[in-house]
C-alpha cells in the first residue's frame, strides 16, 4: 500500500468576483513510504493547496486524497504538518508547545514531558525545555515546529517551506537536520519549496509542478548519496536539469 495517492485530485476556488480559479488541475501520484518527496513550483502554483489537502485542512473539489489507504477527510495524527511560520504559543516553554497535544489528550505531566524530551533532544533543543519562544531565534522556533510535528510519530511529515525566512547559514543546518532526522524516524517527507537547491539537496524525489492551475509535470528520481555535496558535477548536472526544465514551462506559458 502507498503512502499517499493523490486519485484525479482537482481544487477549484472561487475568487471575490465569483470567477472559479483552478489552483490544483487534477493529479494523479503515488507516493511510497520512507519517501521524501519535495514539490518543487513557482509561486502560487498550488503547492501550499495540494499540501493542505493531504493534511486535510482543505477538501479537494473533485477526486480524493488517500493516505495508507484511507480518504482523507480531516487533520490527523497520522500526518505531522509543519508551517513557514511555527505558530507556537508564546506563553508556553519550549516543552509545553512540543507536548501541547498531549495534554489536549489529557495525558499527565511527566509523562508528557517525557515523550516530549525525546523530540526536543532529536532537533538539537537540549537545554532549552524551559524557554519561551520570545527567547528563541527562527531556526530555534522552526526546530520546535518539527519537534511538535514528530511527537505524535506520524507516518507523514508535511512541510510548506519551513525554511524559507531563515538565514542561508541556519537553513543549511535546518536542511542537514532534517534529512538525518527523515533517515532516523523513517517517515514519508512531503516538503513543498520554490527553491532548486533546496528540492536538490531534501529530495529522493522532486515533483516538478507547473505554473496555474498547478499539477506535478514530472517527478524526477534524484538518489545521489548523502550528504550531498552541493559543489560535485553529479549535483549540478541535475541542477541544469531541473532548471531547463523550469525554464521550458515558462517559456511554453509566455508563448500561450
Ligand atoms: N482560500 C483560498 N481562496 C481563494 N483562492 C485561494 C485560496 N488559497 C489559495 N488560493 C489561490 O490558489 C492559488 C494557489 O495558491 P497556493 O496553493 O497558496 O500556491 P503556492 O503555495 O504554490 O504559492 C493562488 O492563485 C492562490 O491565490
Ligand atoms: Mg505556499
Amino acid at each position: 500500500m502507498s503512502a499517499i495517492d493523490l486519485a484525479d485530485v482537482q481544487k477549484v476556488f472561487r475568487d471575490r468576483d465569483g470567477r472559479d480559479l483552478v489552483a490544483v488541475d487534477r493529479t494523479r501520484a503515488t507516493i511510497e513510504a520512507g519517501e521524501f518527496v519535495c514539490l518543487l513550483g513557482p509561486s502560487g502554483c498550488g503547492k501550499s493547496t495540494l499540501l493542505n489537502m493531504i493534511a486535510g485542512f482543505e477538501a479537494p473539489s473533485t477526486g480524493e486524497v488517500r493516505v495508507a489507504g484511507r480518504r482523507v477527510e480531516r487533520p490527523g495524527a497520522d500526518r505531522g504538518v509543519v508551517f513557514q511560520q511555527p505558530t507556537l504559543m508564546p506563553w508556553l516553554t519550549v516543552i509545553d508547545n512540543v507536548a501541547f497535544h498531549l495534554k489536549l489528550k489529557g495525558m499527565g505531566k511527566a509523562e508528557r514531558h517525557e515523550r516530549a524530551k525525546t523530540y526536543i533532544d532529536l532537533v538539537g533543543l537540549t537545554g532549552f525545555e524551559r524557554h519561551y519562544p520570545a527567547e528563541l531565534s527562527g531556526g530555534m522556533s522552526q526546530r520546535v515546529g518539527i519537534a511538535r510535528a514528530l511527537l505524535m510519530n506520524p507516518a507523514v511529515i508535511l512541510m510548506d517551506e519551513p525554511f524559507a525566512a531563515l538565514d542561508a547559514q541556519t537553513k543549511i543546518e535546518m536542511q542537514e537536520e532534517l534529512v538525518a532526522i527523515w533517515q532516523r524516524v523513517g517517515a514519508t517527507v512531503v516538503f513543498v519549496t520554490h527553491s532548486v537547491d533546496e528540492a536538490l539537496v531534501l529530495a529522493s524525489r522532486i515533483a516538478v509542478m507547473s505554473r496555474r492551475p498547478g499539477r506535478i509535470r514530472e517527478f524526477i528520481p534524484f538518489d545521489l548519496p548523502r550528504p550531498r555535496d552541493v559543489t560535485s558535477p553529479d549535483f549540478n548536472d541535475m541542477k541544469r536539469r531541473v532548471l531547463g526544465m523550469i525554464r521550458e514551462e515558462s517559456t511554453r506559458k509566455a508563448a500561450a
